[in-house]
């Protein structure tokens, strides 16, 4: 790991550059080494965003249990482990976790694609995630998020970490869910075991994401910066799944792997 250290101030400047500011949403999708050393680790990157968003903002992490590369969506459903929203780590990131364990955090109810709030918004992004049969589709936090105009920050990672553009598969009609529903358990802030009714994403279909970033350049709806060594990539959500959507319409297949 590179020792140049990167303090939090950095952190502030470097997101007020990007464009972000008082009151915004922000779904964040990190790599905290891609950053150099941070003075004070997660917690400081996570103070930072929280710094600039204000009390009216909210900052959003996804906190999923597993990473899929290491297990197909719907291996892990299949298996039925239990989704316990108060000890389930998340696996998508040392900031995703560190924020979830926060006293101000809550997290949303979902046994696969769980996210984690702080904010002014916070109940309102993530309530109702465990009623959505797809897991990222309407009702869910991703498309809360768009709807409320919020941005998608990558810090140090490519488009190929922004769940959003599973909404855009899932709103814009691309075959990206399983026609069987899966019921996994999940217990909740009370103690109380619910099961969750889902589809889940399909196996076998690599995406290539990474085409957005062209169409992100192309519509402006994307800055392009540095934190610290990181590249930081800041998208307003309710444009990306408009265009994305818009796409999607004239080819459904257009976020796979080798689709024209
Ligand atoms: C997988 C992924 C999280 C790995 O990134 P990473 O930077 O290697 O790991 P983390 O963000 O968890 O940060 C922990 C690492 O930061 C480094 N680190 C530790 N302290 C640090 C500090 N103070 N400052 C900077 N880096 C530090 C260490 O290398 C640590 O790894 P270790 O725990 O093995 O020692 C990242 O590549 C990724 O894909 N992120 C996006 C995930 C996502 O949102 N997916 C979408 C779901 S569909």
């Amino acid at each position: 790991m590179d020792k140049s250290i990167v303090k939090k101030e950095e952190i502030i400047n470097g997101l007020k550059k990007l464009g972000l500011k008082k009151g915004d949403m922000i779904l964040v999708h990190s790599s905290l080494s891609s950053l150099g050393y941070v003075e004070g680790g997660a917690d400081t990157v996570i103070d930072a965003f929280l710094e600039v968003v204000g009390k009216e903002g909210t900052v959003a992490v996804p906190n999923l249990p597993v990473i899929w590369y290491r297990e197909s969506h719907a291996d892990y459903l299949k298996r039925q482990p239990v989704f316990d929203v108060k000890v389930t780590p998340s696996k998508v990131g040392r900031i995703t976790e560190v924020l979830r364990l926060r006293e101000k955090a809550r997290r949303s109810l979902h046994p696969s694609h769980s996210v984690a709030a702080i904010g002014k918004r916070r109940d309102w992004l993530i309530e109702g995630h465990e009623k959505c049969t797809g897991p990222c589709g309407e009702g869910t936090p991703c498309w809360k998020n768009c709807q409320a105009n919020g941005r998608i920050l990558l810090l140090g990672v490519s488009q190929n970490s922004n769940t959003t553009l599973h909404t855009v598969e899932e709103i814009g009609g691309a075959p990206v869910l399983t026609e069987d529903f899966f019921y996994p358990l999940v217990l909740d802030y009370k103690g109380k075991l619910i099961t969750v009714p889902m589809h889940a994403h399909r196996d076998g279909q690599p995406r290539d994401f990474e085409k957005m970033d062209i169409i992100c350049k192309k519509e402006k709806i994307m800055n392009v910066g540095q934190i610290g060594k990181a590249t930081a990539m800041l998208i307003e959500a309710r444009k990306l799944l408009e265009i994305g959507v818009k796409i999607l319409k004239e080819n459904p297949k257009f976020l796979f792997k080798n689709s024209p």
